[in-house]
């Protein structure tokens, strides 16, 4: 006897990644690009965390312009994006400034202890090295070669996801996904600041 099919698709383990721009972002630019290179002047040597030829500082104070900048730009990024339960609140448990010369790119490496994690871009173009989300680290993806162009863009069917470097623009992902940032081949500096988010 012949099976009678009733099927349907539930798409699971959903990964969102979080993006958002500041219109106002060129009235700060300078300012927080005074910033960063202040605190790599403050300690040259840098810690030794997930960069290859590149600097970043160790977690700085959780207070000041450019904590409550980023504190504010992650909760309009969580409450606007995700529904949470009443009484959620976020708290920025650690954030620290990268400094990417040229070649400068991060191994993988996932941010254990936290929720979310996030980046924001204060210097960088298209040339200054993606960063690359992966979930699927060390899995065969290769099914995913076989589907059509039209159902790998309308489902996201894709084995990584790629975000440009683009000035001012935040971007948070679940603290769990692999990521690493490819190097970068321009000659500008990328400069970013990334923090771990803790929800309660
Ligand atoms: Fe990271």
């Amino acid at each position: 006897m012949l099976r009678e099919n009733r099927i349907h698709s539930e798409f699971w383990f959903p990964q969102q990644v979080i993006i958002s721009d500041d219109s106002n972002f060129k009235k700060v630019k300078n300012k927080f690009l005074d910033y960063c290179k202040g605190e790599y002047k403050k300690d040259v040597k840098g810690e030794d965390k997930s960069n290859s030829l590149g600097w970043q500082s160790g977690n700085l104070p959780s207070k000041g312009v450019v904590y409550e900048y980023i504190k504010q730009g992650m909760e309009a990024c969580l409450r606007s994006q995700i529904n949470f339960k009443e009484n959620i609140t976020f708290s920025l448990s650690n954030y620290w400034v990268n400094i990417s010369p040229k070649y400068a790119s991060n191994d993988y490496h996932f941010h254990g202890g936290s929720d979310y994690s996030g980046c924001l871009y204060i210097q960088g173009d298209k040339n200054c090295g993606t960063i690359n989300l992966n979930p699927h680290l060390s899995c065969n993806t290769t099914w995913m070669d076989s589907v059509t162009d039209e159902y790998k863009t309308a489902y996201h069917i894709y084995p990584s996801a790629q975000f440009e470097a683009v000035e001012g623009r935040m971007i948070l992902f679940p603290s769990y996904v692999m990521h690493k940032v490819h190097p970068n081949l321009s000659s500008k500096e990328r400069i970013s600041i990334a923090f771990n988010i803790r929800f309660h």
